[in-house]
């Protein structure tokens, strides 16, 4: 089944497969085809270039894209979007002057939605997600990673895992698992932090990897959560596993977290509201992938990426929305992109790759997703009639995609 996509105002994003990432300072150029067309053939694009080099038109199905432009799907590599009921309660609280800190110490926070998970059938907790994730994929989001780490328990991790299992059988947009055991210290552990890390060591790992449940492994390196140390010691159980990490770090203090991640060879590094310039050295002699969550910086009213002084430094930036039910109840990512153009001072071109193939990236997916690319999926946006690519983040809080395809098909 071909289907070709004629008169695109501006295709977006176009780059030969050998793009895995965009540094810094290249991130300010977005490559586009202005009147082009795209070929698909199935699940994958197969050709595109420009309407007036055109060789053939016949296809099964052409559709006219008159006015309208095509970016790729949206790569959201960092989202916790399995999670049991809401937390609009604490919002309330915040409003009325408790801070996200206070809420988290007096047991509300990730212990709060923990309670409420473990509580929750695993058929329920799946049709809550299953929500969620057509929410996003309609909001153009095409390949996401998911974490678990609302259930803090071995059965609950499992519970979570093995959602995200059967949203991988029943959607066909790339999805990536995330254990994130190390999300907050439980309860019962409070004040025997060790014993937890060792159930997250000795059980709940073996069993995540004999399951294969997971790709990557998580922990919130912060003060009040996990330590340096603790950190350490999880990313080395976990390698034995293959499990590669991803890290929660300074999203509120500067501890260290960048450079043990980095020792790990960390895919990618999230949150970074707090940036040393140690932390920015260690990043710009590695691999990871600094990701940054806006939509967090917005909702809590802390801190932005400093994103400006990552790109000016030649490192790249991946943005994600870490759409969860405490500090970013959103998974929409082009909010992500306006907020990031609007508060971070991302141009568009810089906010559109960081969303698209720095995303990919951040997600160990750039050889299939996260540009218009000879043999990657077909997962592509159209979008209504806009003016320039600039007017999406211009445009904020209006959805001007017209239709989402995946895998060649219309969602
Ligand atoms: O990435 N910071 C750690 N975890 C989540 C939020 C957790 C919550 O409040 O439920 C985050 O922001
Ligand atoms: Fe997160």
């Amino acid at each position: 089944m071909t289907k070709l996509f004629t008169n695109i105002k501006e295709l977006i994003q176009v780059r030969d497969t050998s793009i895995k990432k965009v540094l810094g300072k290249e991130m300010n150029s977005l490559p586009t085809l202005k009147n082009a067309f795209l070929l698909i053939k199935n699940n994958l694009i197969t050709d595109f270039g420009l309407m007036k080099d055109i060789s053939n038109f016949s296809a099964d199905e052409i559709i006219d894209c008159t006015g309208k432009m095509i970016l790729p799907t949206w790569c959201d590599s960092h989202t916790h979007i399995v999670f049991a009921g809401n937390r609009e309660q604490e919002f309330v609280d915040r409003i009325n002057g408790l801070s996200y800190e206070e809420i988290a110490n007096n047991g509300g926070g990730i212990l709060n939605s923990a309670k409420k998970l473990q509580e929750t059938s695993f058929d329920d907790l799946y049709t809550q997600s299953a929500k969620r994730l057509k929410e996003v994929i309609a909001l153009g989001t095409g390949a996401i990673e998911i974490k678990s780490g609302y259930g803090l328990t071995f059965d609950a991790e499992l519970k979570m895992l093995r959602v995200i299992k059967k949203l991988k059988e029943n959607y066909n947009i790339p999805i990536k698992a995330t254990f994130l055991g190390a999300h907050a210290i439980p309860t019962d552990y409070k004040n025997n932090k060790e014993e937890y890390i060792n159930l997250i060591i000795d059980e709940m790992l073996p069993k995540i990897a004999a399951e294969n449940l997971a790709d990557f492994v998580d922990v919130f390196c912060e003060v009040g959560y996990f330590s340096v140390e603790d950190t350490d010691r999880i990313l080395s159980a976990a390698k034995k596993y293959h499990l590669v990490p991803k890290v929660h770090v300074n999203q509120f203090h500067s501890i260290g977290g960048i450079a043990i991640s980095t020792k790990h060879n960390a895919l990618s590094v999230d949150h970074l509201e707090v940036l040393t310039d140690e932390d920015l050295e260690n990043l710009k002699t590695s691999e990871t992938m600094p990701v940054s969550l806006p939509s967090c910086s917005f909702f809590l009213g802390i801190p932005y990426t400093p994103a400006r002084k990552i790109m000016d430094a030649n490192v790249p930036l991946a943005l994600a929305t870490d759409y969860n039910p405490g500090s970013t109840p959103s998974g929409n990512m082009n909010f992500v992109v306006a907020t990031a153009c609007i508060k971070m001072k991302m141009t568009p071109e810089e906010a559109i790759n960081a969303a698209t193939i720095n995303g990919a990236f951040a997600m160990n997916l750039s050889n299939k997703v996260g540009s218009i690319t000879k043999g990657k999926l077909a997962n592509f946006f159209i979008t209504k009639e806009i003016p320039s690519y600039g007017f999406i983040p211009y445009s904020f809080g209006s959805n001007l995609i017209d239709e989402v395809y995946i895998n060649g098909n219309k969602f």
